[in-house]
């Protein structure tokens, strides 16, 4: 059976994908931490949609979860068709205060393991010649942040990693994509430890995105031929602009920014 796995499909925006893929009839395989979530979320799908709806429960920080999953999969006669590396944490703050071992775990969750999933998933895929894989950077990836240095930098690597995939594939009917959402209203910034006046001094005015409005450009992109698709007017244009003022300018302002206003950093 062909199925689209999706990691981070808890909470956030990876449950608003998990509900708009089962809409569409997606078998789907769930995978995160919180079973009861997972759980829960399957039943619902599933019930309301007669489609396949299964989960896998596994901390993506684990350094072998990538062989745990593809093995599940394996022995569930699965064949993983589309595959969308959505989960990630953020780490935030001065680098010298933000605990080492949170910075790795990040970096374990949002580069090697997205990487290692899209090895074994990919393989399989150019033997079928046919298959696409999803992996969610952020408007991070296109600038340095001062203040949420490693998390910017494992989007940025996510980014690169996408793009030359997606042209190193694009002769086999793979299509590989980008996912760039900008500040979206989930778990992400409790997770990254940000406490609510912080949040609120660094969005200020931003325009946040619900999960929802996010995952509706994600599904229209989804059928389109893009590559890179970035959520929400705000962002697309931000991007366009930030491509135009040099980094060096854009990180002066983040960083006297987040020194004058968070209080994490003080
Ligand atoms: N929210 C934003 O403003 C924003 C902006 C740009 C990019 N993004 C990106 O969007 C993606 C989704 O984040 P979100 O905003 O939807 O945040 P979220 O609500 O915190 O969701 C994160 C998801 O990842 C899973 N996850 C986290 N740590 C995990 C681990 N160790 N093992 C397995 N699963 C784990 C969580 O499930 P469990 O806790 O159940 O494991 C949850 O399902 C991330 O890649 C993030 O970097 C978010």
């Amino acid at each position: 059976m062909k199925v689209t796995l999706l990691t981070g499909a808890s909470s956030g925006i990876g449950e608003a994908w998990a509900k708009s893929l089962a809409a569409e009839k997606h078998n789907l395989v769930l995978v995160a931490r919180s079973e009861n979530k997972l759980k829960t979320l399957c039943n619902q799908s599933s019930q309301q949609y007669g489609i396949s709806v299964q989960y896998i429960v596994i901390d993506l920080t684990q350094p072998n979860a990538d062989l745990l999953i593809f093995e599940e999969t394996e022995k569930r006669k699965l064949i993983v068709d589309c595959l969308i590396n959505n989960a990630g944490i953020g780490t935030a703050g001065d680098f010298t205060q933000i605990e080492l071992a949170d910075e790795q775990a990040m970096m374990q969750l949002n580069m090697i393991t997205l990487v290692s999933l899209t090895h074994r998933y990919l393989k399989q895929m150019r033997e079928r010649n046919s298959g696409t894989i999803i992996n969610v950077a952020s408007m991070a990836a296109f600038m340095p942040a001062p203040f949420m240095a490693a998390y910017a930098a494992s989007k940025v690597f996510v980014k690169s990693f996408t793009e030359a995939l997606s042209e190193e594939n694009r002769p086999f009917n793979i299509r590989i994509m980008l996912l760039c959402p900008g500040a979206t209203e989930t778990r992400f910034f409790e997770t990254a430890k940000i406490n609510q006046e912080d949040k609120k001094a660094l969005l200020g005015n931003a325009n946040i995105q619900t999960p929802a409005m996010v995952v509706e450009e994600a599904m229209k992109g989804m059928k389109s031929n893009k590559t890179i698709i970035i959520s929400g007017l705000t962002n697309k244009i931000g991007a366009k602009l930030g491509a135009l003022i040099p980094n060096s300018m854009i990180m002066k302002f983040i960083a006297n920014n987040a020194r004058s206003t968070l209080q994490k950093i003080k």
